[in-house]
């Protein structure tokens, strides 16, 4: 009931976000993924909406279903996804990169299904490198405010701060891997120019809502 005179803090923003896992493909049957439920994305699409925004999700394989009044695209490959946000980055306000993109592709795909021979027990995939979305997005010279996840293994607070400066842009979430991916709840570390400030470990639907008042808030105080 209080929530419902709230001031709506993304009322009349545009968010376009990445979520979920990507596919990268080796045959016509196999393929290369990771474990990114997608939850935390969708969670961040829901409160985007809540907060009145216009939400467009750009989604990889995922079991969930597209949060209410969101519009969501679905791709499999990193480079799927990149097209698909740059197909539909232009007028937004805000990027969040939420998805767990495959950092190299397979190269040699094959068109017929592998097959196992008796004389060849190994087989030699080679790799190229995906292209990086969100520096793409945040190297347009017309940027919406852009923010990073980083689902790292160790070191976040170091990984965390780097990876933000790395990559350009003004606000990077940091989590650790094997607490995060397939979990209903998760813990948060935020990283801007002034430092780094904890959301404590909660479901991922309230860590959502949490974020979201941190970037609209973030978002008033930055001169476009
Ligand atoms: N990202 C992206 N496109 C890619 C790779 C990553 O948009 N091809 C985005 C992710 O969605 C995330 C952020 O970049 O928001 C950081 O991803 P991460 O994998 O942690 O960073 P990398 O720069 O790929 O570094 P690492 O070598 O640690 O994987
Ligand atoms: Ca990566």
């Amino acid at each position: 009931i209080i929530a419902a005179f709230q001031p709506k803090l993304l009322a009349g923003r545009r968010v376009l976000l990445t979520a979920g896992p990507t596919f990268e493909p080796i045959d016509p049957v196999r393929g290369i993924t990771n474990l990114s439920s997608g939850k935390m994305g969708y969670a961040l699409a829901r409160a985007a909406r809540e907060a009145g925004a216009e939400v467009v999700l750009v989604s990889g394989p995922t079991a969930l279903d597209a949060p209410y009044g969101v519009r969501r695209i679905d791709v499999r490959t990193a480079q799927q996804m990149h097209d698909a946000v740059f197909a539909n980055v232009s007028g937004q306000d805000i990027f969040i990169a939420v998805a767990a993109v495959a950092d190299w592709r397979v190269a040699n795909v094959s068109d017929q299904k592998l097959k196992k021979t008796a004389d060849d027990d190994s087989l030699q995939l080679s790799f190229e490198q995906n292209a990086d979305i969100l520096a793409d997005v945040a190297a347009l010279p017309k940027r919406p405010y852009c923010v990073g996840f980083a689902a790292e293994s160790e070191n976040l607070e170091q990984y965390g701060a780097a990876k933000r400066v790395k990559k350009n842009i003004p606000l990077l979430v940091g989590n650790i891997g094997h607490q995060t991916f397939g979990k209903n709840e998760n813990a948060l570390t935020l990283f801007d120019d002034k430092g780094h400030t904890s959301l404590p470990r909660a479901d991922k639907q309230t860590l959502a809502r949490q974020l979201v008042r941190e970037i609209a808030h973030r978002l008033t105080q930055t001169v476009a």
